[in-house]
C-alpha cells in the first residue's frame, strides 16, 4: 500500500481497543454483514453469524406496513437468540410512522435500530424515502433526531455518499447526524444516481473518518468482496468496521475466510462444492421450520444464481433447480451436485 496514503491514526486511538457501537462490544476490525432485502432473513444470518459476521441486520423493514401489523413485515422482524447482536433496519419517508415504529422494533429486542437513507430502488427513493431522504438533509435529519429520542436502543444510520455526483454531503451529513444522536454511520460509496454501477469510491468514506469532529464508529461498505479489499479499507481509509452485502451472497463463509487473512495474512484452503450443498441443506431446513415447501423451496433459487458458479457443464441442472418446487426434486438435484462435482472448490474469496 502507498504510505503516503496510509490512515494515520490520532495519537489517543487504541489500536487494539474492541469497536463498540455505544454498548454494543464487537471485536476489533468488526465484520458486519448489510441489511439486504430478500436475502438477509433469519436463515441467512444466522448461516453468516457461524462464519464470524460480528454485526447482522435484518432486511429493511417498512415503517409504515410495520405499524399497520402487516403479516410478511411483521415476519421480518423475527430473529434467533444466535443473532445477536443484531439490528433491524427502518424505512419510511415521514417522520411520525418512523418514530412509532421504532418504537414497536424496539418492542422485538434487536440490539440496535439502523435507518435506512440508501435505498436506490425507484418505487422507494423516488416517494421520498430511502435515498430519497438525501434530496432533503433537514427532514433526513429531523427524523433521525426524532427516532433517537423514541428508542432507548442505539440508532445508526446507513446511507449513501449523496444524492449524485453534484451533492455529494456526506462528510457534511456525518456531522449532522452525530450531532443528533446516532451511535454509528455507515457509509456505502456510492451515490443514488450511480444505483450500483461504476466501482465504490472509498476516498469521502475515508474523508468522514479522518475529520477530527467525527467520533462515533464509521462503518464502510461497497464492493469488498475478498480479504484484500478489506484490510485496504481498514488500512487505507481507517474505518471502524467493514460490511459486506453481496459478496455473502451464496457465500457465508466470507467472514471466515476475511478474518483468518486479517489475523494471519494467509488465505485459508477453498470450501469444496460438497461443503457448500450442505450450507444449502441447511439453509432450506430452517427456512422450512416456518414456510410452507414450495416457498421455502422457490426462496433457495436467489442463491442459486450465485453459488454453485462455475461448475464445469452445470447449466442444465442449474436450469433444474430453479425449476424445482419440491423438498424431494431439490434434494435429488443437491445429491446429484455433490456426486458429481462435491470436491470441486467452491468460489471463493
Ligand atoms: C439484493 C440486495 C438487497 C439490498 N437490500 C438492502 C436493504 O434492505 N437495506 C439496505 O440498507 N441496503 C440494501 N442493499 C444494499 C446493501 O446493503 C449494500 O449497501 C450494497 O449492496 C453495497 O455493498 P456490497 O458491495 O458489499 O454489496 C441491498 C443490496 C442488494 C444487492
Amino acid at each position: 500500500m502507498d504510505e503516503s496514503t496510509k490512515f494515520q491514526r490520532p495519537a489517543d486511538y487504541l489500536y487494539f481497543c474492541d469497536m463498540k457501537i455505544r454498548e454494543i462490544k464487537l471485536p476489533e476490525q468488526p465484520l458486519l454483514l448489510a441489511p439486504m432485502e430478500d436475502i438477509t432473513d433469519a436463515p441467512f444470518r444466522q448461516l453468516c453469524k457461524r462464519f464470524g459476521a460480528d454485526l447482522v441486520f435484518s432486511e429493511f423493514v417498512s415503517a409504515d406496513a410495520l405499524i399497520r401489523n402487516v403479516k410478511t413485515t411483521l415476519k421480518k422482524l423475527h430473529s434467533h437468540p444466535d443473532e445477536h447482536p443484531y439490528g433491524i433496519q427502518l424505512y419510511g419517508k415521514e417522520i411520525e410512522p418512523m418514530v412509532e415504529a421504532a418504537r414497536v422494533a424496539t418492542e422485538w429486542e434487536p440490539d440496535l435500530i439502523d435507518l435506512n437513507f440508501g435505498c436506490p430502488v425507484r418505487k422507494v427513493a423516488m416517494k421520498g424515502a430511502g435515498a430519497g431522504l438525501l434530496r432533503d438533509i433537514p427532514l433526513l435529519v429531523r427524523m433521525t433526531a426524532e427516532v433517537v429520542k423514541a428508542t432507548p436502543l442505539p440508532v445508526t444510520v446507513k446511507t449513501r455518499l449523496g444524492w449524485d455526483d453534484e451533492n455529494k454531503i456526506i462528510v457534511e451529513l456525518a456531522e449532522m447526524l452525530q450531532d443528533v444522536g446516532i451511535a454509528a454511520l455507515t457509509i456505502h460509496g456510492r451515490t443514488r444516481a450511480q444505483l450500483y454501477s461504476g466501482q465504490a469510491d472509498w476516498s469521502l468514506i475515508g474523508e468522514v473518518k479522518r475529520n477530527p469532529r467525527m467520533h462515533i464508529p464509521i462503518i464502510g461498505n461497497g464492493d469488498i468482496d475478498s480479504a484484500l479489499k478489506a484490510r485496504e479499507a481498514f488500512d487505507k481509509y481507517g474505518v471502524d468496521a467493514v460490511m459486506i452485502g453481496r459478496a455473502a451472497i451464496g457465500r457465508p463463509w466470507i467472514f471466515r475466510e476475511i478474518r483468518h487473512f486479517l489475523k494471519s495474512g494467509t488465505q485459508l484452503p477453498a470450501v469444496t462444492v460438497g461443503e457448500q450443498v450442505d450450507l444449502l441443506r441447511e439453509y432450506l431446513r430452517r427456512v422450512g421450520l416456518d414456510t410452507e415447501e414450495g416457498r421455502a423451496v422457490r426462496s433457495m433459487r436467489k442463491f442459486f444464481a450465485v453459488a454453485l458458479k462455475g461448475l464445469p457443464d452445470f447449466k442444465e441442472t442449474r436450469v433444474s433447480l430453479l425449476r424445482a418446487n419440491t423438498y424431494a426434486e431439490t434434494e435429488e438435484l443437491l445429491k446429484a451436485i455433490v456426486d458429481r462435482w462435491g470436491d470441486y472448490p467452491a468460489h471463493s474469496a
